[in-house]
């Protein structure tokens, strides 16, 4: 909140600048549309101010090419750039509250999965088979920033309803026999459109619902997901970050016994644990992966610890649980030490 004097006469009168939104609209109307039907159209729901800084900050990042996320460039399909919210993230959480309050989402699990500024290209194609967003993206949140007025969301939501639960769009769409595939599916099935322009806002089941941009060409976008699991597969919430590095503060320094009282999570940034076999004796091997990261190995009891992990548990309940005594935790500490060095384990305090 900024305050600014101002001398009118012999009086002294201060104007409070409201700090600036990322919605302008109120969502207990719309919580029980989306509930309903998947999905929501909210015409000028966006602050004009926030999508203002979002034009000034992708100006400023195609001018230095800082924040482009080149793995991402589809081919003659379009660019992204990796939105940073201002530095305090009190936009960023206040944006949260709102979305889970229209969307039913618990609000202390809200974890952002992509936050991305896509720019379609001139020749984007026009109709691009409908898809499903990963699994960690359980909400879509679509803001233009510059918008056609050929350009529609297309939505399939009386259609299959089954939730994609692949890490990857792409590796859920290579899971199908090509008879399934939604461009087969969806054939002779009518979408809704959506016109959705600037000022406006779409929400809906991004992992659930079928959906893709029709008439894409040259149309720019902010694209929010999100979901209530604490997954955060790309390493883009900010929240996130600041809960590693506390953890990895915390494992510096703390005792064993100390260490007995914590609180454990499995890091919302673990994408994956794999399991494949070599090609020379067919070895079995256990990995995982954590977000911008090195993939790592695994042994059979990390995995068993892992899935025994409860958010908000504490390590002593943990060994409880798993039934090993305290005399005998020493192993189970060195191994939980180990997992939230390496990022598969946050110690949360
Ligand atoms: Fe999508």
């Amino acid at each position: 909140m900024s305050l600014e004097n101002v001398v009118s006469g012999s009086r002294e009168v201060t104007h409070v600048t409201p700090p600036m939104r990322v919605f302008d609209f109120d969502p207990a109307p719309y919580a029980k549309e989306f509930r309903a039907k998947g999905y929501v159209h909210i015409k000028g729901g966006v602050a004009p101010e926030f999508i203002e800084m979002v034009k000034e900050r992708l100006e400023e990042y195609q001018r230095d090419r800082s924040q482009f996320l080149s793995d991402w460039e589809f081919k003659n399909k379009k660019q992204q750039y990796l939105f940073e919210f201002p530095e305090d993230n009190r936009l960023l959480r206040e944006g949260m509250d709102t979305i889970a309050a229209v969307t039913g989402m618990a609000p202390d699990k809200v974890t952002l999965s992509e936050r991305h500024i896509k720019v379609y290209a001139p020749n984007a194609h026009p109709n691009p088979p409908a898809h499903k967003d990963r699994f960690a993206s359980r909400v879509a949140v679509g803001i233009p920033l510059f918008m056609p007025a050929e350009s529609a969301v297309v939505l399939y939501p009386d259609q299959s309803r089954e939730i994609n639960g692949f890490d990857s769009s792409e590796d859920w769409r290579n899971s199908f026999a090509a008879a399934d595939l939604p461009e087969n599916v969806l054939k002779n099935v009518a979408p809704i459109k959506l016109y959705v322009g600037v000022g406006d806002v779409v929400m809906f089941l991004g992992s659930q619902i079928y959906h893709e941009r029709i008439n894409g060409a040259k149309a720019v976008a902010l694209y929010l997901k999100f979901n209530d699991m604490r997954l955060d597969p790309l390493a883009e919430d900010p929240f996130m970050a600041m809960q590693r590095k506390a953890s990895l503060a915390r494992l510096a320094q703390i005792t064993d016994h100390d260490l007995l009282d914590s609180a454990l999570e499995v890091s919302p940034r673990l994408v994956r644990v794999s399991r494949h076999y070599t090609r020379n004796d067919w070895t079995e091997i256990l990995m995982g992966q954590v977000a911008g990261e090195k993939s790592f190995p695994l042994s059979e009891d990390d995995v068993a610890l892992l899935k025994r992990v409860r958010r908000g548990q504490k390590v002593r309940e943990l060994l409880a649980d798993a039934g090993i005594p305290e005399a005998k935790a020493s192993e189970c500490l060195a191994t939980i030490r180990r997992l939230g060095e390496g990022g598969s384990i946050d110690i949360l305090g």
